[in-house]
């Protein structure tokens, strides 16, 4: 056993799991009128209510006992003051400096890092009023109207779920399109109706090495060259960079005078906030970005200072962690009621499963415990007519997050009324379900009764937020990306590094070549070598 799950805390959770584990919510409803009040948290401009979760007191008091067993008070200072918690690769974790306001003192290696981080805001700045005040020409003299942003993973995930969650504050004079795939056909299809000469290509890479940002950003070169019939000298109009590797981006043909740059002390998928927000900058302007960021620093300020049992992310991360140790969910669904955080879910897979899908501790030992579980979501009330079915009969126990706004940003009617209706009977239906007797009651025909049977005790979390601004979706990413560092915490892993995806880059790069001779010798397993051959003889 891991010291993790020898631990007093675990165990002690462990014996309590068994006196708590067959209690339904309704009885644990019934059994306390105050539930609905006191299972609740309101901070940092947000209600969570995690009253439906198969939890008493005595489960808070013990998970609180398993973060402090943790010791997550002194992980989260070693991660807000810059120690080199990302252990195997040797770096600091600071993306909470990239929302630090312009006074504020953050030393890493000897030197304050805040005065840097708003110098490359201020010239983000200056870029977005330049592009959206048509003083920025194209090389033909034209404004730019159409934005590119060329990533992937971190890259793009942030800058894409940022822009469709803010869209109602955006720039309608300016077109957004993102481009990730190595697919042609996502390139095609984001550039088929642009004109080059009105056309910025941002590319966005903290490496610039990435296989699919070089292949698409070199097409995009060769887009605007073809379309404008030009030559290189093109480029420094129609292409910014952001990334930290400037010889790179130099190499590419971007003038480093417009590259914006970040630290290799932040992660890909914790720098939607860094100069890989420029998108973001350009659709919402300087200020709407500035209320972002300090969204993002409230939660971060909420995180930091307040007791573990009065802290969201904590008590989100501990609630995540319960399922999936102790109930053993494998998956958590994260619903949001609201159409402009239809990414939100795509979002929240990079930053929770690249963070936590772990299968060593820090030490390099392996775990006895389930780490990550998958996430996956849809914006209600789409996935109600669609997954819904098997969360509430099926044979998984999913815990779900709700996210809901009190006033909708496109009021219509009674569409607003009808969107929170569906929220909250949702909640209801999953923790209540419905009795064999009160199926019975509707006059059911006996044969239909265990068909029309909900069994409930399904568990849920509801935010609920006034509206949804630049400064909540700071908040919200935020409260996700420290609930993801409470659980790496506890399960003594590093949320920092994804050595796993390397293998199959690595092994990508070695069968390009492999995939235009006819004659080459394949040296993989026999079935790989047989789909090789097959793509060759049908391309
Ligand atoms: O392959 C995974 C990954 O390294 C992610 O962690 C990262 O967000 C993404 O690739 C893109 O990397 P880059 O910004 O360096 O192109």
């Amino acid at each position: 056993m891991t010291s993790l799950t020898q631990s007093d805390a675990w165990q002690n959770l462990l014996s309590h799991f068994a006196t708590i584990k067959d209690q339904h919510l309704r009885d644990l409803f019934a059994s306390d009128p105050a539930r609905g009040k006191t299972f609740t948290l309101q901070a940092a401009g947000m209600f969570l209510d995690y009253s439906k979760n198969r939890i008493n007191a005595e489960t808070m008091k013990l998970l609180i006992a398993l973060a402090e067993d943790a010791g997550l008070k002194s992980r989260i200072e070693a991660m807000f003051t810059g120690e080199k918690i990302n252990t195997t690769e040797d770096r600091a974790v600071l993306h909470t400096a990239l929302r630090a306001p312009r006074d504020a003192t953050i030393m890493f290696e000897g030197k304050n890092v805040v005065p840097d981080v708003h110098e490359v805001l201020d010239r983000m700045a200056d870029f977005t009023v330049r592009i959206t005040s048509g003083d920025w020409k194209g090389h033909t003299g034209k404004p730019i109207r159409n934005i590119v942003n060329i990533g992937i993973g971190g890259s793009d995930l942030g800058p894409v779920m940022a822009y469709e969650a803010l869209r109602y504050y955006s720039n309608r004079d300016l077109t957004f399109r993102f481009v990730s795939n190595v697919d042609a056909t996502d390139f095609s299809e984001a550039t088929i109706d642009l004109d080059p000469a009105e056309t910025l290509f941002i590319v966005a890479s903290k490496t610039f090495t990435t296989q699919e940002t070089m292949t698409n950003a070199e097409s995009a070169k060769q887009w605007l060259l073809e379309g404008l019939k030009t030559d290189e000298s093109a480029v420094a109009k129609h292409f910014v960079a952001l990334s930290t590797n400037a010889e790179s981006v130099q190499a590419f043909g971007i003038d480093t005078d417009n590259m914006f740059g970040f630290w290799d002390w932040v992660g890909g998928r914790y720098s939607m906030d860094s100069a890989i927000g420029l998108s973001t900058m350009l659709a919402i302007g300087p200020s709407g970005f500035g209320e972002l960021l300090d969204g993002f620093n409230e939660m971060d300020n909420h995180y930091r200072t307040a007791p573990l049992d009065q802290n969201l992310p904590v008590i989100m991360g501990l609630l995540n962690l319960y399922y999936t140790d102790f109930f053993g969910s494998q998956t958590t669904a994260v619903l949001p009621y609201d159409q402009y955080l239809s990414r939100f879910p795509a979002y929240l897979q990079q930053l929770t499963m690249e963070s936590n899908g772990k299968h060593v501790t820090l030490d390099g030992d392996q775990v006895d415990y389930d780490t990550s579980p998958i996430f996956w979501g849809e914006p209600g009330t789409n996935g109600q007519h669609s997954f819904y079915q098997l969360i509430h009969q099926g044979t998984h126990l999913i815990p779900c997050d709700f996210i809901a706004f009190t006033k909708s940003l496109n009021s219509i009617g009674d569409h607003h009324d009808k969107l929170m209706a569906n929220v909250f009977a949702q909640g209801e239906a999953l923790a209540m379900g419905k009795t064999a007797d009160e199926v019975r009651a509707e006059g059911t025909d006996e044969s239909l009764v265990p068909h029309r049977v909900f069994e409930g005790n399904r568990p849920s979390n509801t935010i609920l937020i006034e509206k949804l601004t630049p400064s909540v979706l700071g908040k919200l990413v935020a409260l996700y990306e420290h609930s993801v560092f409470t659980q790496g915490v506890i399960w003594q892993i590093n949320p920092f590094d994804q050595w796993g995806v390397e293998l199959g880059k690595q092994l990508a790069k070695a069968i390009i070549p492999e995939l235009s001779p006819n004659d080459a010798d394949l040296s993989h397993d026999s079935s790989t070598n047989e789909l090789i051959r097959r793509y060759r003889s049908m391309k």
